[in-house]
């Protein structure tokens, strides 16, 4: 390997790809499960009581996730972003958070989830280390968002979920909102209207074509400047500079001072050039890009024994020839059959 491990503390053995992009976050997805079926996530048809979910002697336990968090932090990682399914229905998250937390070289841990389970885990989380969560909610209205969710709760569960978050005293509270064509196009401006001068940022997110279940079509899609055009019709917007360098959300304010949005235009405006996202999936394997249909297992190398040294040869030499800008070159593939689904490695 092209580093000497006797000089391995954290971040003196970067790695870059092979398009010169440094690896600088872990998403680590922590199980498969869910307690929603999103239409473009996990359809209920395709979920359903029989889907065979990973058994938990298939997950990796929190030792083993630990070792890629410190494998990864050692290599100049500095954020963590837990994921799912959805992340609080792992046992004793919390946790895992904890020991995640111990880790030098770790300067941000925050969490993705849908929210239902926040006013049950919000304090816990945030006690053990999380520093900000994100929380999905792609709708206001009942019949829409029971609609996209595919179970039968009210969004007001998820607004409870984020008064939790905001009560626990994060360091950020986003809301993010998949937005589709002809199926939630109208909630953009009502969904900017809630979050309005409350100091929660609220993320548009253009539908993109992840997995293979979702039906994606590029005629569904609402492009980031379509949106800023409809709540500056309402709302009056300015760009704002990015808060870091490679930030995937595109970052606009209310001119009248009411706080902030941002837009993650994946397919009108890729930003494969910042990509510097590692992907983690509850049973081990490593993708290096969300569309990825190649995964880098390290199930094997726990059962051989492997330590951390052994995960961060193995990690380094993947990252070392990693290529991918999927986003960038989408127009010259066509959906290929066995890409990774969303729920699997967490968006
Ligand atoms: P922060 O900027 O750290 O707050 O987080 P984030 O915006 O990266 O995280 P979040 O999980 O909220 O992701 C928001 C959306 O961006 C989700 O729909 C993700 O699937 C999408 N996204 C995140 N990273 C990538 C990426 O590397 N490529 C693409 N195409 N989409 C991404
Ligand atoms: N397009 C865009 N975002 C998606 N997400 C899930 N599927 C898609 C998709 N097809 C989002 C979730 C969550 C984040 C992790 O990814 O809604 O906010
Ligand atoms: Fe669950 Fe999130 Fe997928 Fe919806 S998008 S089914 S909340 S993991
Ligand atoms: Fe990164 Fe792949 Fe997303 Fe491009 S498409 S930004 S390479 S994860």
């Amino acid at each position: 390997m092209g580093f000497d491990h006797t000089h391995s503390t954290p971040a003196t053995c970067a790695v870059s790809d092979k398009l010169g992009r440094p690896l600088h976050d872990l998403r680590i997805s922590v199980t498969d499960r869910c307690n929603l079926r999103c239409t473009y996530c996990m359809p209920e048809e395709h979920f359903g009581d029989k889907y065979p979910f990973l058994q938990r002697r298939d997950l990796l336990s929190f030792e083993e996730i630990v070792t890629v968090a410190r494998a990864v932090a050692s290599m100049g990682g500095v954020k963590l972003r837990l994921t799912g399914g959805e992340p609080l229905l792992r046992k004793n998250l919390s946790v895992l958070v904890a020991m995640l937390h111990d880790i030098p070289g770790i300067d941000d841990i925050a969490l993705t989830t849908n929210g239902i389970l926040l006013p049950q885990f919000a304090q816990e989380l945030r006690d053990a280390g999380v520093r900000r969560v994100t929380i999905s909610l792609d709708s206001l209205n009942e019949a829409t968002f029971a609609k996209i969710s595919g179970r039968p709760i009210k969004p007001t569960s998820v607004l409870e979920g984020i008064d939790a978050a905001r009560a626990a005293g994060f360091g950020a509270v986003k809301v993010n909102a998949v937005i589709q064509k002809g199926v939630n196009d109208e909630d953009i401006v009502p969904l900017a209207a809630q979050f309005r001068g409350t100091g929660v940022v609220m993320r548009f997110i253009e539908f993109m074509d992840v997995g293979t279940l979702n039906g994606w079509n590029r005629k569904n899609v609402v492009t980031g400047a379509e949106m800023v055009a409809r709540i500056s019709e309402r709302y009056p917007l300015e760009p704002i500079a990015p808060n870091y360098h490679g930030e995937v959300a595109t970052r606009y304010r209310y001119t009248d001072g009411q706080g902030e949005v941002g837009f993650i235009q994946s397919v009108s405006q890729p930003f494969c050039g910042n990509c510097s996202r590692l992907r983690l999936a509850p049973n081990g394997e490593l993708y290096t890009c969300l569309f990825g249909n190649q995964s880098h297992p390290l199930k094997p190398l726990f059962e051989d024994g492997a330590d951390e040294d052994a995960v961060r040869d193995h990690i380094h030499s993947i990252w070392s020839g990693r290529k991918d800008r999927y986003s960038e070159i989408r127009t010259e593939h066509s959906a290929s059959a066995n890409r990774v689904e969303m729920y699997h490695i967490g968006g």
